[in-house]
């Protein structure tokens, strides 16, 4: 793990750059707007921690009104039990009997749930809880479509659950019904048709459930990009999403219901770099591919018209200005929004919190690098 960046009160032209740097006033913003939503809703909301990989966000989140985070990883729950969080659900089939003692161990401090959708994972959670002598909540997980893990609604998912059921050490809680590729497609009228069927999937689920006398639990799932249509279906219980609290590239491009992209959240996490290099109407940042994802495209300029991001190297991005924009100094620091902020974030130790044009809190990036 590398050094703080930067300490409380140092002045943003003074931050050594790269940084990942947060805007508290946006970032309180999305904060806020989610867990407002939530409640007027009437749904829970349990925001996925693999967004930001930091326990000091997600003990934020719990303080708004969140019920617990998600993790998509073992070493991820491990993380945030271990930075205060008491309620994580693992939002992935973990079937490795040394990473499900893990997750029976952290038990013993803290909920903790995880999926599956095959008997051996039902056989090997259950070996492993017993094992520890604690109990792990269990979310069957439905396919609604994203074609990733899950097995069939309907009669295969409630096989599942009753086995789940029947299992010592195990607590069934419900069917997890998420729809990962629907959250960015571009057009609002496929996201809201995606959800729909998906709804379809999880109403025919649970009536299958109840007529066989078993009590359905609860419905989890939801992403940035359809989180309104699932609470709004009435048919889910808990919404999942994470990129709100920082808003990516990807997101703010998506559509909504108008036709054309009005991002509901505002950007809160940023790449700060530095301008090292002058040529014309070309200025090079000391920022690159390690410290920005590349896979969703070319990261934003922030606040700056004219100015666009034409390529990216190990270390470098190069800008180009529009003809008549005024110059970029050498030394200049410039902002860059992610394409996806996920695996962006993955590649730094540190968040520098910002407030104005001042450094407010510094939070460690815990679960870093934690993909087992
Ligand atoms: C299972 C699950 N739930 C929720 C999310 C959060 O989605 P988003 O970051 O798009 O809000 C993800 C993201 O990949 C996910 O895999």
């Amino acid at each position: 793990m590398q050094i703080e960046p930067a300490g409380i009160g140092t002045p943003v032209d003074a931050i050594e750059t790269p940084a990942l740097v947060v805007d508290l006033d946006s970032f309180e913003q999305n904060l806020h707007q989610m867990a407002e939503f939530a409640r007027g809703a009437g749904v829970r909301l349990r925001p996925h921690a693999k967004t930001h990989r930091c326990p000091a966000i997600a003990r934020k989140q719990v303080a708004a009104g969140a019920v617990g985070v998600c993790a998509q990883t073992v070493g991820e729950a491990e993380a945030m039990i271990r930075g205060g969080v008491g309620d994580v659900l693992v939002t992935n089939e973990i079937l490795s009997p040394g990473k499900l003692r893990r997750l029976a161990m952290l038990a013993r401090d803290a909920s903790v749930a995880l999926l599956c959708d095959s008997a051996a994972g039902v056989d090997a959670a259950s070996r492993a809880a017993v094992e520890a002598g604690t109990q792990l909540g269990i979310y069957v997980e439905i396919d609604v479509g994203m074609g990733r893990c899950g097995v069939a609604p309907g009669a295969s998912a409630c096989d599942l659950v009753r086995q789940v059921v029947e299992a010592p050490g195990l607590v069934f809680q419900g069917l997890q019904a998420y729809h990962g590729r629907a959250q960015h497609f571009p057009r609002f009228a496929d996201r809201e048709a995606a959800i729909g069927a998906a709804g379809q999937a999880v109403r025919e689920t649970r009536s299958m459930l109840e007529a066989a006398g078993v009590p359905p639990g609860i419905v989890t799932g939801a992403g940035t990009g359809t989180h309104r249509l699932e609470a709004e279906s009435g048919l889910w219980h808990e919404l999942q999403a994470g990129s709100y609290v920082f808003m990516d590239r990807e997101y703010a491009e998506i559509e909504g219901p108008s036709g054309r992209p009005e991002p509901a959240f505002d950007h809160s996490l940023f790449v700060m770099a530095g301008v090292i290099s002058v040529s014309g109407n070309r200025a090079t940042l000391d920022a690159g591919l390690k410290s920005l994802s590349g896979e969703k495209g070319l990261p934003l300029v922030y606040g700056r018209a004219g100015v666009t991001a034409v390529g990216m190297s190990d270390e470098h991005t190069v800008l180009e200005l529009a003809p008549g924009m005024p110059a970029l100094e050498i030394g200049e620091r410039v902002r860059l929004i992610p394409g996806h902020c996920d695996p962006t974030v993955n590649l730094h130790d540190w968040i520098v919190a910002l407030r104005g044009d001042q450094v407010a809190e510094v939070w460690a990036i815990t679960a870093r690098g934690a993909s087992q």
